[in-house]
């Protein structure tokens, strides 16, 4: 596009705000998208971003998006639970094996029926960007087992299964702000969290933390959205540039994420500063089967449905 001269009316402002630092795989993908954007659409469209949640803490966001504050969001799923309670199958405990799988899911049937729910609440979903899979960190002992975190104060993001996650435990799930998790640990609110690497090296937890299990027991990665009203607003032509553009970051997101995320827990066993333990197959098993009853409590509340088209009960790709 070329659009040189542009009036203020003319110029279309996405203003995209997210939660994490720059250097993690969301905030530099953000800044790729942006770059593009700007360059590409002749500055006809400029994409400011707010990172850290410097504009809107991950409790507010929505509501700025929804209100046309901010046109652009791409909180992770846990969060999209609070306007659609049925995407929180996606933080089933190990309901996933890989980012692939993961991915598969949305394209299939039952993540087009979580879209289009979203959807129906007036946010359009433009794609998909990973982060990786959790981790648990603690100050008091070793997690061996689900069942050692009774007793724990833990971190969560907002969704009913996380919580479901901890409290069958006997924890206790505290719903933090990204950005006040560092001083709720300081403050002694919570004892321990859950969060992928890069997640946990950008914001130093494991400089605060004593204990680190490599579980791998859940996805986190993020819903690219807009506020549909906004969105329909675009002319076509601006539309397509962004789908085109963001598809094309999602890639080089997804490859950066595991890249993040691998690269971070190397350095984390170089630098000794936290206890790590690694849980191996079989003790996977042995978590799989203790987390059951959070399977039955989503299932009690939305059905067999999303869960069932899970691929570790298909056994392959959802279609
Ligand atoms: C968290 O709140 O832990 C994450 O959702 C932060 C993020 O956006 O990765």
């Amino acid at each position: 596009m070329d659009h040189e001269q542009l009036s203020e009316e003319e110029r279309i402002v996405i203003r995209f705000s997210h939660v994490v630092g720059e250097d993690t795989p969301k905030g530099l993908a953000a800044r790729k998208f942006a770059k593009l954007m700007n360059e590409r659409s002749g500055e006809h469209v400029e994409v400011q971003v707010f990172p850290n949640g410097i504009l809107y803490k991950d409790s507010k966001e929505m509501e700025a998006l929804s209100n046309g504050s901010i046109q652009m969001i791409a909180p992770a799923t846990s969060k999209v639970t609070s306007l659609v309670p049925e995407w929180s199958v996606i933080d089933l405990p190990y309901a996933f094996e890989s980012y692939e799988e993961v991915h598969d899911y949305i394209d299939g049937d039952t993540g087009q029926e979580l879209i289009a729910k979203l959807d129906a609440k007036g946010y359009v979903m433009l794609g998909m960007w990973d982060n990786g899979f959790k981790q648990l960190t603690n100050r008091s002992y070793p997690i061996l087992h689900p069942s050692d975190v009774a007793d724990l104060k833990i971190r969560i993001m907002p969704s009913d299964i996380l919580h479901e996650q901890f409290s069958i435990f006997g924890a206790v799930p505290i719903k933090v702000d990204f950005n006040t998790v560092f001083q709720s640990f300081e403050g002694g609110e919570i004892d321990g969290q859950e969060n992928t690497m890069s997640n946990i090296a950008s914001k130093n937890i494991h400089l605060q933390q004593k204990y680190l299990t490599v579980s791998n027991h859940g996805y986190l990665g993020y819903v690219l959205m807009m506020n549909k009203e906004f969105w329909n607003g675009l002319p076509e032509e601006v539309q397509l540039l962004i789908t085109e553009t963001l598809s094309e970051v999602s890639d080089w997101e997804r490859e950066l994420a595991k890249e993040l995320n691998e690269s971070e827990l190397t350095e984390m066993e170089e630098c000794a500063c936290i206890e790590i333990h690694y849980i191996s197959q079989a003790e996977k098993e042995i978590w799989e089967e203790a987390f059951e009853p959070v399977y039955e409590y989503y299932r009690k509340r939305f059905g067999a449905k999303y869960i069932d088209s899970l691929p570790k009960y298909k056994g392959g790709k959802d279609t």
